[in-house]
């Protein structure tokens, strides 16, 4: 390098750009938060975008740091670098660059283990990106060597113009219904076990019934409006809530509206055969201007990016894939293969039809004569196949799709037993400091409550995913349908209703 002050040069352009990319990622985290974006790309691509901006924000922000110790004017040390008010040269401004480092350190880290961290925990530490976002705007006013340039004025302007108005849309639309938090709160729980709860509790908020509409034969359409108004929690393609039946029941639809629409849930309930009180009651009892508590949502069937996807619904099974295809952005490849018995049962059949005709396929077993081939439709097809329906038809199709393009949502249990002999097993939970032993009869959520750790449980069939609780050791042995059993490893969760644990040990994140 022969130009004698490269690293002052590098100082200032990585400085800019660290400050321009911080802002961008900041608006891109409000614009995926609020779903503005919602018509021209799908949420996970917004969500990756975002992640790249804050990773690539610090990587300048360090370059920034690095070549200023390497530049041969100022001769910042390296704790002059990194120590608040270590240095005599402007040492509040230089102390507000470095502490808005810290925080994006502690922002972009707590990201990549989101699924980890309790969701509060998360959410709270990335709101201080906006503290952070400050704190640079003041360190560049102040430290800035270039503030006396007209382009550099320029640019603080707009970059400060564009982060103030991001932040007040988002403070003015929120993720929740703000004022109105009375109708929105968290389940009820003793204070004791509050301080011992480890996962993120699930919200719980009063909604009214807004209409109901027969879709198809046996299926009607229900929308679902927060008591007093105002907007829901944000929610992706894929997600399902628990409704609390007055009757006692608890039961979980999966969400089939427009994810953007932020002021209402649309369900869409299947009267069953065999409803052991949910479906039946609400077919039956469910009118306009009811109210009824509604957890969640949650999601375990996401909708992750990809160039091309294809969708395989059988049934009421269309309920998420019909909120997928809602979030895809228009010039995404996909198709929809929808299975039924007939026309007359199949819930959007028609709509879908009409609004997508080049990518909707139904297959109605009384126009048919030969029954659904699903190896010559997904033989050819490299896309991300996501399917959601009948068991016969996810184990018709999981048999022809390779496990890494294949994701699955299932309203009920795959009969799953373990190997293993059933013995005792000890639980030890490490927050709360209590151990006990679990009966080889008894299931580990009831234990836990039993022993003054309740964690919310809804459907105890391993189906709905709303026992989730972290594993600190041991070795689950999964009889759950709610994710794959490689995914719960990796994230180190299991599902306590019908979970087991191979060995005598286990230990628990609560
Ligand atoms: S309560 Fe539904 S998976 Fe455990």
């Amino acid at each position: 390098m022969n130009e004698p002050h490269i690293w002052w040069y590098i100082t200032r352009a990585s400085a800019l750009i660290a400050w321009a990319l911080m802002t961008i990622s900041v608006l891109w985290g409000i614009l995926l938060s609020t779903r503005v974006m919602r018509r021209i790309d799908n949420p996970a691509w917004l969500q990756d975008l975002h992640r790249y901006l804050g990773g690539l924000t610090l990587f300048m922000a360090a370059l920034h740091m690095v070549s200023l110790m390497l530049d041969g004017w100022l001769k910042f040390s390296l704790p002059e670098t990194l120590v608040p008010f270590a240095t005599d040269y402007k040492p509040l401004a230089v102390a507000l660059g470095i502490i808005s480092f810290y925080i994006l350190i502690a922002v972009q880290g707590t990201s990549l283990f989101m699924n980890r961290l309790p969701r509060r925990f998360w959410k709270g530490l990335h709101y201080s990106s906006y503290v952070a976002l400050l704190l640079v705007a003041l360190h560049a006013g102040w430290s800035g060597t270039d503030v006396g340039a007209w382009w550099y004025r320029v640019l603080a302007i707009v970059l400060i113009s564009v982060a103030t108005i991001a932040v007040l849309v988002r403070i003015i639309t929120g993720t929740k219904t703000g004022s109105s938090s009375s109708a929105v709160r968290e389940k009820a729980v003793p204070a004791e076990d509050q301080l011992v709860l480890a996962r993120p509790q699930i919200d719980t908020r009063t909604m009214v019934v807004s209409t109901l509409e027969d879709v198809a034969q046996g299926v009607r359409a229900i929308r679902l409006l927060p008591l007093g108004g105002g907007q829901l929690p944000v929610w992706h393609p894929g997600a399902h809530v628990t409704l609390h039946l007055p009757n006692g029941l608890q039961r979980q639809y999966s969400l089939c509206g427009d994810p953007a629409e932020r002021t209402h849930y649309d369900i869409a309930v299947l009267k069953t055969e065999q409803s052991e009180g949910g479906s039946e009651w609400i077919h039956a009892n469910l009118s306009p201007g009811m109210t009824l508590e509604v957890s969640g949502p949650l999601n375990h069937f996401e909708l992750k990016p990809a160039n091309e996807y294809l969708f395989i619904a059988g049934g009421i099974g269309i309920t998420p894939i019909k909120a997928m295809i809602e979030s895809l952005p228009v010039r995404r490849k996909w198709k929809l293969i929808y299975v039924g018995r007939s026309r007359s049962t199949m819930a959007f059949a028609e709509e879908l039809l009409e609004r997508y005709p080049d990518h909707v396929e139904i297959h109605a077993s009384d126009e048919q004569d030969s029954q659904l081939d699903v190896y010559a439709l997904t033989a050819s097809s490299t896309a991300q196949v996501y399917c959601c329906g009948p068991e016969s038809l996810m184990s018709a199709v999981t048999s022809f799709v390779p496990a890494e393009r294949m994701h699955l949502e299932r309203f009920v249990a795959i009969a799953r037993a373990s190997s293993l002999p059933a013995s005792p097993l000890e639980v030890t939970c490490r927050k709360s400091k209590k151990s006990f032993v679990v009966d080889p009869q008894e299931s580990i959520l009831d234990a836990l409550e039993e022993n003054g750790l309740p964690v919310l449980g809804s459907c105890k069939k391993g189906v709905c995913g709303t026992c989730e609780v972290r594993v600190v050791e041991g070795k689950p042995v999964h009889l759950d349908s709610v994710i794959d059993d490689a995914e719960k490893d990796r994230l180190k969760v299991m599902y306590p209703c019908v979970s087991r644990a191979e060995g005598d040990k286990l230990v628990l994140d609560l």
